[in-house]
């Protein structure tokens, strides 16, 4: 498997498959991999020639620098999992000082008030992190489509919403999410939660599930007062938020239209560990 960790030899890279009218799709990732970043590979791989899966635990969107420092880092395994994959997979790892030539810091964005509420509010720039690291990585390598999941889905419309306002040449595609058997969504993360925990952790997807059986019958008030009711008696789990909202804007969901896509956004800590998930509502 080809490994680069220079900007210029990925740009290189991609260029020369252009030549061959091959296409590229890229897939960002901070590595430690698991099920939920395969599944955005195979996409990728079954659209595209070639895939570039970028692994880099980006600085600049960590709010927190513990958060940061606990982040799990697993490349050797990372790379086992890509070779079983496919051999048109190349991997792009390069160093903080590599993408940040010395200034580790974000650019500033619009985003249209998609970064103003759930994960914006209580990660202080975050988005412009992940502004910066995917613009720069989309521009270095130039991908014909870009991969991202919907487990993150305000990420997702964020990205979405930086390639249209900067006018950048890369189809942006979400992914659906995936789950461990019993529901809890996958992640990095999870590797952190106790054995018990991460067993018992299937009450939030089952909460999220719970709220859209109530959708469409209750208010959107009485199902975040109800979540709220349902972890305050949960001795494993501190609800952070809750929140009904409108797919493209991300606004609250304050009087439901019959012609709009909702979803349920939620953020929830345990072990200490941050956990995030949201399911679409109708
Ligand atoms: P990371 O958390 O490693 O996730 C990389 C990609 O995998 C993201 O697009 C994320 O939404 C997707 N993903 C993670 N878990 C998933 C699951 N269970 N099902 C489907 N997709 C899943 O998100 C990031 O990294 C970073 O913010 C990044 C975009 C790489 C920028 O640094």
């Amino acid at each position: 498997m080809k490994i680069f960790d220079r900007k210029n030899d990925i740009n290189t890279f991609t260029m020369e498959e252009r030549k061959k009218d091959r296409t590229i799709g890229l897939v960002p990732t901070m590595g430690a991999l698991h099920a939920g970043h395969i599944s955005l590979v195979k996409k990728a791989l079954s659209e595209n020639d070639s895939v570039v899966v970028s692994i880099f635990v980006n600085p600049t969107q960590f709010d927190k620098k513990d958060d940061l420092e606990k982040y799990p880092r697993t490349f050797e395994k990372d790379i086992d999992l890509l070779e079983q994959v496919s051999d048109n997979i190349v991997v792009f790892a390069p160093t903080v000082d590599e993408i940040y030539e010395g200034n580790v810091a974000s650019e500033s964005y619009e985003f249209d008030g998609l970064d103003k509420v759930m994960e914006g509010e209580f990660r202080s720039g975050h988005f412009d992190g992940v502004g910066t690291i995917v613009e720069l990585l989309l521009r270095t390598v130039a991908p014909d489509k870009a991969y991202f999941g919907e487990k993150d889905f305000q990420q997702l419309q964020i990205i979405r919403k930086m390639a249209e306002n900067k006018k950048l040449p890369y189809t942006i595609i979400g992914c659906p999410i995936e789950r461990e058997a019993h529901g809890l969504a996958m992640s990095s993360r999870n590797e952190r939660l106790s054995k018990d925990t991460r067993e018992k952790a299937d009450f939030i997807y089952k909460t999220l599930q719970s709220a859209k059986s109530k959708f469409g019958t209750e208010s959107a008030t009485y199902i975040a007062d109800w979540v709220q009711t349902e972890f305050e008696q949960h001795p494993l789990f501190d609800l952070e938020y809750f929140e009904i909202a409108d797919e493209n804007t991300l606004t609250p969901a304050l009087k439901i239209q019959d012609n709009q896509k909702y979803r349920a956004f939620i953020a929830v800590y345990a072990d200490g560990v941050r956990l995030i998930d949201n399911l679409r509502l109708n």
